[in-house]
């Protein structure tokens, strides 16, 4: 029996239900930040992505030839796809642009529970606007977006300046070591690194800094750091919210395309795949070929705020089993027609069961089953029985529709 690849799921109807309707939770409230939603490719070129991390990023991706011998990959990520298409469709529409994405995103990961090769992204990208509000906004959205969704979390807000601060004059690739010692919080290969490269003081206020909580704190650690009034400027918009998070200077981000703010969200339920948002402030478009913009963005793990839910039921929508006999059939098809028309779940008998059969089946798979007979076929009325309660009555067909309609929303 063929199975579906390794990394991948599938969703029956019950799961998809529950899934849109967290996802329709999200879209709603982007919508109300004025986050228009884009649509880019499911493959692009691979240099879209090594360009911006480098050759090493291949082993993480799913890359490919087509028939014309080019070199494409499945998107891990939709940020730089976002970026290339800014610069190629809309490099000239009034600024900041709002945007925002709900899509399947590729890696070539080794799979567990909240780690696929398949997984799905609710993202917004922020361009063109490279100011402290715009910075505080796409923070703000981001807890709105999480609390829509009902997930439990918690959000930590740092920025890359402190670390970069205690790094300076270090090679770059080192300085990415360190930052990457330093996000896994793996404290001996962060001594090992420092001890290699004759600094192993540094490692005292590196740690120093993970474990501050106030800017002061920071400030008092890493010194002066360029941008100082625009991060107070930040987290003072922040605080005038009320919203929740924790800051947090030890936040250095897989993606090494990040420039200041950064952020992360943790659901609180789960186990070590418990990062359910991460994103920031960046730069990217002059990599592609275009002119510099400011942009600040951030990506949630759908899949993994839908584990974090855990077991949720649909919603349960009124459904009607229409069961006639052979005389009762044209009329019955009319009769679905218009409840179908008033927006109410129809499933008509496909099988030529009989009626016994068939009200054995509603009874499984319906509320209600309108029974259409000869009697019926010939009154124009119809016989509404309640599945639950076994009550049966015949009637007008729009009194059926409105009793129908009195269980429930559609
Ligand atoms: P990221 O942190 O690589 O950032 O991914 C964002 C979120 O996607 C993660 O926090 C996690 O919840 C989810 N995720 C990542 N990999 C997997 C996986 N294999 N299975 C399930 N969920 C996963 C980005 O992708 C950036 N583009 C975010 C961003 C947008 N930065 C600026 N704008």
């Amino acid at each position: 029996m063929l199975q579906k690849p390794r990394g991948t799921r599938d969703f029956l109807p019950d799961e998809m239900e529950v899934r849109r309707a967290v996802e329709w939770k999200m879209r709603d409230v982007a919508r109300c930040w004025g986050y228009r939603e884009v649509c880019t490719p499911e493959f692009e070129d691979l240099e879209l992505f090594t360009m911006r991390s480098g050759e090493g990023i291949i082993e993480e991706m799913y890359v490919f030839e087509d028939k014309g011998g080019r070199k494409l990959a499945l998107r891990p990520e939709i940020t730089a796809a976002v970026i290339r298409m800014y610069i190629n469709e809309a490099k000239v529409a009034p600024k900041p642009l709002r945007w925002c994405y709900f899509a399947d995103c590729f890696r070539y990961e080794r799979p567990q529970k909240g780690r696929y090769r398949q997984f799905w992204q609710f993202g917004v990208e922020l361009i063109g606007a490279d100011t402290a509000l715009a910075d505080a906004e796409v923070i703000m959205l981001a807890a709105d977006l999480l609390n829509a969704t009902g997930v439990n979390y918690e959000l930590r807000v740092g920025h890359l300046s402190f670390m970069k601060n205690l790094l300076e004059g270090i090679e770059p690739s080192t300085q990415r070591r360190v930052m990457a010692h330093l996000d896994k919080k793996d404290f001996e290969a962060l001594a090992a690194t420092l001890d290699g490269i004759n600094k192993p003081d540094l490692a005292h206020s590196l740690t120093a800094l993970l474990a501050c909580r106030t800017l002061k704190e920071a400030f008092e650690i890493a010194g002066d750091i360029p941008g100082k009034e625009r991060i107070e400027q930040t987290i003072s918009l922040l605080d005038a919210t009320g919203m929740k998070y924790n800051l947090n200077f030890g936040i250095a981000r897989g993606l090494d395309y990040y420039t200041g703010m950064v952020f992360e969200g943790f659901a609180q339920n789960l186990g070590t795949e418990n990062q359910i948002l991460g994103g920031g402030t960046y730069r990217l478009a002059h990599l592609f070929g275009g002119e510099d913009v400011a942009s600040c963005g951030f990506a949630i793990g759908f899949d993994r705020v839908m584990v974090s839910l855990g077991d949720i039921q649909p919603a349960t929508v009124p459904v009607v089993g229409l069961v006639c006999t052979g005389e009762g059939r044209t009329r019955a098809l009319v009769v679905a027609k218009a409840l179908r028309d008033a927006g109410i779940r129809t499933e008509m008998d496909l099988m030529e069961r009989g009626l016994g059969a068939q009200l054995a089946h509603a009874s499984k798979t319906a509320n209600f089953a309108i029974v259409i007979g000869q009697r019926e076929a010939e009154s124009g009325q119809v016989t509404i029985k309640n599945l639950a309660t076994a009550e049966q009555k015949t009637v007008d067909l729009a009194a059926a529709i409105a009793e129908v309609r009195r269980l429930g929303p559609r």
